[in-house]
C-alpha cells in the first residue's frame, strides 16, 4: 500500500463533480487500499478520492457506530461507491467540522440529522445504511466532495471558521478532520 497526496483547498481537483465508478477493478481496489492507508495516517476519519486526485464518486469513512441492538460502539470501516443520500431528517443539527483538505481550520456546519444512504461497496454489491448523529455528519461531509463541495460552502456564517488552536482555547472539542 501506498499514502497518497492529499490535494489541500487550492487545488480545482476539490471544486469538480466526480463521475460514477463503472469498473470494479484491480486498479479501483489498489486505489481504496492506498486511501485507508491514507486516511490513516493523517489521521482522520474520512477521504474522499477527489482529495487524492480522482474525480470518482468514491469515499472512505471509518467511524464509531453503535447499532440499535447494542450498546457499545463499534469501529467500522465503510467504503462507499456512487453514494446518494435519500430521506433526509427535517431535523438539523449544528456542529464542528474539519477536513483533510483544509488543514489547521474548522467550522460549524449544519447538517440532517439523520439520512439514508444507498451505495455500493468496494466490490459493486448494492448497500443501504441508516445513520444518525456524528457517522450521518460524517457521510455528509465526504458526500459533499464527491460533488465539488467543501465545508467552508455551508458555514452557519461567514465568522464560524476558526484556527485550529483558537477554537481549542475556547472551546474543549475534540474534531476529527474528515
Ligand atoms: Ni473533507
Amino acid at each position: 500500500m501506498t499514502t497518497l497526496e492529499i490535494l489541500t483547498i487550492k487545488s480545482p481537483v476539490l471544486r469538480q463533480k466526480c463521475r460514477p465508478v463503472t469498473k470494479f477493478d484491480n486498479r479501483l481496489q489498489q486505489l481504496i487500499d492506498d486511501m485507508i492507508e491514507t486516511m490513516r495516517e493523517a489521521p482522520g476519519v474520512g477521504l474522499a478520492a477527489p482529495q487524492v486526485n480522482e474525480t470518482l464518486q468514491l469515499a472512505i469513512i471509518e467511524t464509531s457506530i453503535r447499532h440499535s441492538d447494542s450498546p457499545e460502539a463499534i469501529k467500522k470501516l465503510f467504503v462507499i461507491v456512487n453514494p446518494k443520500i435519500t430521506r433526509p431528517s427535517q431535523r438539523l443539527v449544528k456542529g464542528i467540522e474539519g477536513c483533510l483538505s483544509i488543514p489547521g481550520y474548522v467550522g460549524e456546519v449544519v447538517r440532517h440529522e439523520s439520512i439514508r444512504v444507498y451505495a455500493q461497496n468496494r466490490y459493486g454489491k448494492p448497500i443501504k445504511l441508516q445513520l444518525s448523529g456524528w457517522p450521518a455528519r460524517i457521510f455528509q461531509h465526504e458526500i459533499d466532495h464527491l460533488n465539488g463541495t467543501l465545508f467552508i460552502d455551508r458555514l452557519t456564517s461567514p465568522s464560524k471558521l476558526w484556527a485550529r488552536e483558537k477554537y481549542y482555547e475556547k472551546k474543549l472539542v475534540d474534531i476529527s478532520e474528515l
